[in-house]
């Protein structure tokens, strides 16, 4: 009788260990280790002189290999295009993780779409929704998802043979397999439930080598969990070609979609998209998304000029510090790292000359944008001088730069992008590091390069009232 072995595997770093503990030898992490059953190997004698007498692989050179970059399939969703750095490659295999409900079932379906709408046999694997909840979906979209064949399986085999047979009534090849999701797929060669780390990894890494030795490029819808990552194992992320998360704050109705691993294009680019009763529909000008309503500026009000990937992106800094009640005072930190924020108000306290050490400090990145590059330092620190003096920094000034420990205003790579940005979106003074004042600046915009933060402050919100 065939026996079932069992790891213990770590969902972080992926080690496998023989016996359980509370934490993973390979990497630290506690309470990380799950129990995984192993399909036993071969076992047998003959078996084992099958493994020894393997045929050898074929290898080819490299400039035999057909097939070109010209090859990406478009879909028309500009932004998602854009993220996947130019289209959908054939044979790649691509991740989508997000939150419960952010809609990533609808961007897939509206791919899916417009991909056969395009000419292309497209087919979509649910294991979470009936054809007719699909259906109403896609009546709701308004896409023409009519040639969309819908399966809803959730056994890797069938799924995998379903996806080989040819469609009598179809002569094209399968071109792109979507699969909602894979916590819901399990194969029979496991032990274990589905969603699984076993089952999970397992089911992915037969879905690639499918997407690999067909040509079809198979989407993987993934959960992310409470600790942010897709699945559990950061596993799953090896395995696939490309891993983009798709964000959003529930309460507002723009989603970001965001590539963090792409074999086929650059990482770190983001796709806007605004969720609307027809479906996700591509933005056109993030900043302005970003910039929202800035009519009536108040103080504590400051705008910062990113690089999201390639494309600059304007956000709002906002600050609010208040007379704490009483205890320890707060710091509320909304779309930048908490400890960030304490940093900034450490050098702002020491050599800015602004204290909030009695105060309740509250800093919001408006639109629900999550930024960790550090050229919105300085914007974080004219917002929260601003709303501590109660005076409104410049209307129309965007402020870029990193801010070292001794209060020097560092230099931002990219400043022509980004000024160039500010100056589309209505912006007439930057405020930046004087080494980093390009030689090209936007008609119109007014540069101040700056050498510290408290220069920055008295140019623009003038001395501290004592
Ligand atoms: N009629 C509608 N008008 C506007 N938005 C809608 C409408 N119906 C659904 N939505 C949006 O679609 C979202 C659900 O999308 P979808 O089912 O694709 O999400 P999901 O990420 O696949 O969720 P799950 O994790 O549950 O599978 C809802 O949160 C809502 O924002
Ligand atoms: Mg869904």
């Amino acid at each position: 009788m065939a026996r079932v072995r069992s790891v213990y595997r770590c969902t972080e770093c992926g080690a496998d260990h023989a016996k359980w503990s509370g934490k993973c030898d390979s990497c630290g992490a506690w309470n990380t280790l799950n129990e995984e059953p192993v399909a036993a190997a071969p076992a047998t004698k003959r078996a084992r002189e099958q493994a020894r007498t393997h045929p050898a692989a074929t290898a080819v050179r490299l400039d035999a290999v057909t097939g070109s970059e010209s090859m990406r399939w478009r879909t028309g969703l500009d932004e998602f295009d854009f993220v996947l750095g130019g289209g959908i490659v054939p044979g790649a295999m691509v991740l989508v993780g997000g939150e419960p409900g952010i809609g990533k079932s609808t961007l897939l379906l509206q791919v899916a779409a417009r991909l056969e709408a395009a000419g292309q046999r497209t087919m979509y694997v649910s294991g979470e929704e009936s054809p007719l909840q699909v259906k109403l979906r896609a009546e709701r979209l308004g896409e023409q998802a009519g040639g969309v064949s819908l399966v809803t399986e959730t056994l890797l085999e069938t799924i995998l043979a379903t996806a080989a047979a040819p469609d009598e009534s179809d002569p094209r090849a399968l071109a792109v397999l979507v699969i909602d999701s894979i916590q819901t797929v399990h194969t029979d060669t496991l032990e274990g439930a589905p969603g699984n780390v076993g089952q999970v990894r397992e089911c992915a890494a037969r879905l690639m080598r499918f997407a690999k030795e067909r040509g079809v490029t198979v989407f993987v819808i993934g959960h992310v969990t409470k600790g942010g990552g897709i699945a559990g194992p950061k596993t799953l992320e090896h395995i696939v070609d490309t891993v983009l998360y798709f964000e959003g704050e529930g309460s507002l109705d723009h989603r970001i979609l965001r590539a963090t691993k792409n074999r086929f294009g650059s990482v770190d680019e983001i796709g806007v998209f605004r969720m609307a009763a027809s479906g996700l529909l591509p933005v056109d000008n993030p900043s302005a998304l970003f910039l929202g309503d800035r009519e009536d500026i108040a103080s504590g009000s400051a705008v910062c000029a990113l690089m999201e990937g390639t494309r600059p992106v304007l956000v709002e800094v906002q600050a609010l510090a208040a007379r704490a009640g009483f205890g320890t005072p707060q710091r509320v930190a909304n779309g930048i790292d908490g400890r960030r924020l304490a940093l900034l108000l450490a050098v702002l306290d020491k050599r800015g000359g602004f204290s909030c050490a009695d105060l309740d400090v509250f800093c919001n990145i408006v639109g629900g944008m999550r930024v960790q590059e550090p050229a919105v330092d300085l914007a974080i620190a004219a917002a929260i001088a601003s709303s501590v003096t109660d005076r409104a920094l410049p209307a129309n000034a965007v402020f870029l730069g990193e801010l070292g420990l001794g209060g020097e205003v560092r230099a931002v790579t990219q400043v022509e992008r980004r000024l160039a940005e500010a100056a589309k979106l209505g912006m007439t003074d930057a405020y930046l590091s004087e080494r980093a004042v390009p030689r090209r600046i936007p008609p119109g915009m007014r540069v101040h390069g700056v050498k510290t933060l408290a220069d920055v402050l008295m140019q623009t919100i003038g001395p501290r009232k004592q």
